[in-house]
């Protein structure tokens, strides 16, 4: 592609199964990325299954190929990075969203915001990162429009605008109107793409047309204002509604993306904005994936290109240590293949082949001034498990490699006081897995899990807390910074310590990892 094509980078935010990887998919036929449907999931295809990575990868049908897909649609290059979710939900889902310019915010109509959707959108809040909605399976019984747009208000405290109003739903869905050029896309049987000014519509009911009309003016009269400068800070979301397996509404909807997605967006470095105009070549490592080929140790780096060109074989300086690299071997991913890449731009991902050197957060240059991009936030874990090496006399390799992997952020380390065992947090159960293949494979230490049943770890942000205030509910252990962390079995748990010690703050650790 094209050095001077727009680019727009964008990621996914939803819960499992409300149609992220159909919708994915109709934005890539529509761009003419893939030819057939069924290319994107490789869990249920199997199309990945011959990829050399690593088991655990195999097994979940987990790829690099669909972490990053590309399509080129009306002159503009978009990046979609994918945001693993159900068993493989992991820190790099969260990290994921560290490097895009946009979220599409895909929701069920059915099921309204669910946990997953939250999570995820609060990390795009702290970020800052502007929301595009995608309200899908409008084929089916959901709940009501104007009831979701409130959801979507109330829960997430952001203001809607919608771009278009579907006309019934389920069974008696009959369209979609624009509301910005009074049309109306019309749904059938044969989803096949239609659409006439209201006018000239007969297909309506009068009972129909009134509908629309009454919601259309309530949204008029007690609706937002559009805002660009509000969508692109965060404050307001445009609204879509459609069918993603109906393939209805999704051509709108990417017609809309173009013009709304934010381009590459300057970014926080050593104390400056670094502007992706910047001719100097700078980006940030934001994912590693690692044992591609278990015979090599090699994995590949995910690196955002923030600013300059990149050129394969260039020569650049990791930040963090000051050492000089050739990239030699840097690809890109397509929906079915890698490629090599030989130029990136602001706004694109590249996968580079790295044999060690690189940590998440780590921050290249292409030369000047070593800048080092804002430092990549922990997430609060959920999954929490007590590890001992199986053999004891294997304790240095086992202390090495939770080192390696710690620094790396395959997991996140805690230790309790006084005996100081070790307990490793997880967001996603994918995390342990990865860290017990690695450490038997890269170190020879076999681990014992004791998986714990705690759930939440709230980060004590005033007032004390001592042993005699915790118990098999509520363990206080400290994190890698020294910090006093309770773990808590549920929410009934937590809310009977802060009822019983209201001196102690505790912060679920999103503003303060
Ligand atoms: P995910 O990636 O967010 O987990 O969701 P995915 O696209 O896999 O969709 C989850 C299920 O919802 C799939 O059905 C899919 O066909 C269905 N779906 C997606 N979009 C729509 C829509 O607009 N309308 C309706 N009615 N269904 C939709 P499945 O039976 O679980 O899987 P499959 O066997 O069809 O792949």
């Amino acid at each position: 592609m094209s050095v001077d094509t727009p680019r727009r980078t964008f990621a996914i935010i939803s819960h499992p199964d409300a149609g992220k990887t159909t919708l994915t998919e109709k934005l890539l036929l529509l761009g003419g990325s893939i030819r057939s449907a069924g290319t994107v999931k490789g869990k249920k295809s199997g199309k990945y299954a011959t990829s050399d990575w690593m088991e655990i990868e195999k097994q979940r049908g987990i790829s690099v190929t669909s972490s990053v897909m590309q399509l080129l649609y009306k002159d503009v290059q978009i990046n979609i990075l994918d945001t693993p979710g159900h068993q493989d939900f992991s820190e790099d889902t969260y990290r994921t969203l560290t490097a895009v310019d946009t979220a599409v915010m895909v929701i069920d109509s059915v099921k309204g915001i669910e946990a997953q959707t939250l999570k995820l959108f609060k990390v795009c809040r702290m970020r800052g990162i502007p929301i595009l909605t995608f309200i899908n399976k409008l084929d089916r019984e959901g709940k009501e429009p104007l009831d979701l747009l409130s959801e979507i208000e109330e829960t997430l405290e952001m203001e809607t605008y919608p771009m278009n109003w579907p006309v019934g739903m389920g069974k008696r869905l009959k369209g979609i109107y624009s509301l910005s050029d009074d049309t109306i896309e019309k749904y059938n049987d044969l989803h096949e793409r239609e659409i006439t000014p209201l006018a000239d519509d007969k297909s309506l009911a009068d009972y129909e047309r009134e509908t629309l009309e009454e919601e259309t003016l309530l949204l008029e009269e007690a609706g937002n204002e559009f805002s660009i400068e509000k969508v692109r800070n965060g404050a307001l979301t445009p609204v879509f509604f459609g069918s993603a397996l109906a393939n209805f509404g999704v051509q709108s909807f990417l017609d809309q993306f173009v013009k709304l997605a934010a381009p590459p967006q300057p970014r926080k470095a050593s104390g400056e904005f670094i502007d992706p105009e910047r001719q100097a070549f700078s980006g940030f490592i934001f994912k590693i994936q690692a044992n591609m080929n278990p015979n090599h140790r090699d994995r590949i780096a995910f690196l955002r290109v923030c600013s300059g060109k990149f050129d394969r074989g260039m020569e650049v300086i990791l930040s963090r240590t000051g050492k000089k690299m050739k990239l030699n071997q840097s690809h890109s991913f397509f929906a079915s293949d890698r490629e090599t890449v030989d130029t990136a731009m602001p706004g694109d991902i590249v996968g580079i082949y790295d044999s060690g050197n690189f940590q998440v957060g780590d921050t290249i240059v292409g030369g000047g001034e070593l800048l080092q991009y804002e430092e990549m936030p922990q997430f609060p874990p959920e999954k929490f498990a007590k590890i001992t090496a199986k053999n004891a006399l294997k304790h240095k390799q086992y202390h090495k490699g939770i080192e390696q992997l710690v620094q790396e952020g395959t997991i996140q380390l805690y230790k309790t006081p006084y005996f100081e065992d070790y307990i490793i947090g997880a967001v996603g159960e994918l995390q342990f897995q990865v860290f017990e293949y690695r450490m038997k494979n890269e170190y020879k230490v076999d681990i014992e899990f004791n998986h714990m049943t705690h759930e939440l770890a709230r980060w004590v942000t005033k007032g004390t807390v001592s042993d005699d205030m915790t118990d098999s509910r509520k363990m206080l252990v400290n994190d890698q910074q020294g910090r006093s962390v309770l773990l808590f079995e549920n929410d009934f748990a937590l809310r009977w310590f802060t009822d019983k010690h209201p001196d102690v703050e505790l912060s679920s650790g999103w503003d303060i990892l």
